[in-house]
């Protein structure tokens, strides 16, 4: 075959029509199509053979860099190995193992992992681990849930009915019942251009109480937030909020879960959200950086306290009724326990704080350009929100989107607002490259 003759067959694009696309708008994308079709360390490809650097690791997940190949070794070996095992009353060693290796790097006493395939699924098992726990306890009137506002936690029913974004709500129906929300913590006003935590708003914390008195604590199950909010915006928790919330939750027998989704596996230049701001939660649910992305899988981690409530009962009796058939696949047990192993190894939630600064100053010197109202960061997550476009939402961002893609690289867009997570291996030299393209981008507007 010539060179011509395959690079005709790698840019030949399939039917695009039969894909009905996640969180996308289809008939736009598929009349624009940008399709990726090999990715390796910081980098895309398109078929064409275009290298785009990714500001966003795949979307917040691919932690230790694309096709890292320790990761996908592991991978290859277990594929000849072991396909399947079934996954109830029946076990293999790879999940047991990346259960161990787990706990090693959650807070203390977070000392059991419940496996899922994905963040929408280990958010519903939290939520019901919640109900259950309370039931086994006798306070089975314990049944509602406080979310936040601008919250997301996936899109199942119990995801989406805690969560606090208005389209991902509004088609749905009445959802989850008995579910209330907190204030969520942006506001410009008081803490625009904050470097790390702002340090205006831990008093919106104290609106649980009040929720939580309205409805009676003994109703109340569980709270559920992101240490730090990430599909409505990056919006950081205000210095004191989380451990305010801990302490109301405390205080009323309520569960206090920590949706670690994106904030898990380095992101905040600690091992999870809890580490880095010091506040424990009952239950953390955790997916993406599990397996930086290669293979789904999902984790809840939960409390001795939790888990030992549950073991009652005649000993072989079932005790959480829950479960599903592709929970600890052997193939992402592989890609979990290769990819905790290469954090470690490679100390990346380390060096994700060590480029804290850089990636802060880099952020924040898009200050003063054209249309940006706000820049906020931590760790290797970081956010710049534009002024939208009279009359079109979102258009201004994805404009920036756009022309980022056409100069070489991948940020992602939520709202008017520029997200930026891109994998704990990125250097000096590739944060410069992504501030100067949306620079560029900012100026062309
Ligand atoms: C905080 C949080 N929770 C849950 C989810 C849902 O995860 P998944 O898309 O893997 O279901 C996400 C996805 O971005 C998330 O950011």
């Amino acid at each position: 075959m010539t060179d011509n003759t395959a690079r005709k067959i790698e840019t030949a694009l399939p039917d695009l029509e039969a894909y009905w696309m996640p969180y996308t708008g289809n008939r736009y994308f598929k009349e624009n199509p940008r399709l990726i079709s090999r990715a390796e360390g910081m980098h895309c490809y398109t078929p064409d053979g275009r290298e785009l650097l990714d500001a966003v690791a795949g979307l917040w997940c691919c932690s230790a860099g694309h096709c890292h190949p320790k990761i996908v070794e592991a991978i290859k070996q277990q594929a000849e190995t072991l396909d399947y095992a079934m996954a109830f009353q029946l076990g293999h060693p790879g999940i047991f193992e990346l259960a161990n290796k787990l706990i090693e790097i959650a807070p203390d006493g977070l000392d059991y992992a419940f496996f899922t395939n994905s963040g929408s699924e280990s958010v519903d098992t939290s939520l019901k681990m919640a109900l259950a726990y309370h039931r086994i306890r006798g306070d089975a009137g314990r049944t509602r849930f406080i979310g936040r506002e601008r919250g997301y936690h996936g899109c199942g029913f119990g995801g989406v009915s805690v969560g606090g974004i208005s389209p991902n709500r509004k088609m749905f129906g009445a959802m989850l019942p008995g579910v209330d929300h907190l204030p969520h913590t942006h506001n410009l006003e008081h803490n625009a251009f904050s470097r790390g935590l702002p340090k205006w708003g831990a008093h919106l914390a104290d609106e649980l109480e009040n929720i939580i008195m309205l409805h009676d604590p003994s109703n109340v199950a569980a709270v559920i937030v992101e240490p730090i909010a990430g599909s409505a915006g990056v919006l950081m928790p205000p210095e004191g909020y989380l451990k305010r919330l801990r302490e109301i939750c405390d205080k009323h027998g309520v569960l206090l879960i920590f949706d670690e989704v994106i904030c898990g596996f380095g992101r905040t230049g600690d091992s999870f959200g809890a580490s880095r701001f010091n506040v424990t939660p009952d239950l953390m649910t955790t997916a993406k950086g599990l397996t930086s992305g290669t293979v789904p899988m999902g984790a809840v981690l939960a409390s001795n306290e939790i888990y030992n409530t549950f073991m009652t009962g005649p000993e072989s009796a079932i005790e959480f009724a829950h479960g599903y058939t592709y929970s600890g696949h052997p193939l992402a047990a592989a890609a979990g326990c290769a990819t905790l192993d290469v954090y470690q190894e490679e100390g990346l939630f380390e060096r994700a704080r060590s480029m804290e600064d850089v990636f802060a100053d880099g952020l924040h010197s898009l200050k003063g350009e054209p249309n940006v109202i706000d820049v906020r960061n931590l760790g290797l997550i970081g956010a710049v929100e534009l002024e939208p476009i009279e009359g079109q939402p979102t258009e201004r961002a994805m404009s920036v989107f756009r022309e980022c893609f056409d100069a070489g690289v991948i940020v992602r867009t939520t709202g008017d607002i520029l997200a930026f997570s891109p994998p704990l291996i990125i250097d000096e030299k590739q944060i410069e490259i992504i501030v100067e393209a949306v620079r560029a981008a900012l100026r062309k507007q």
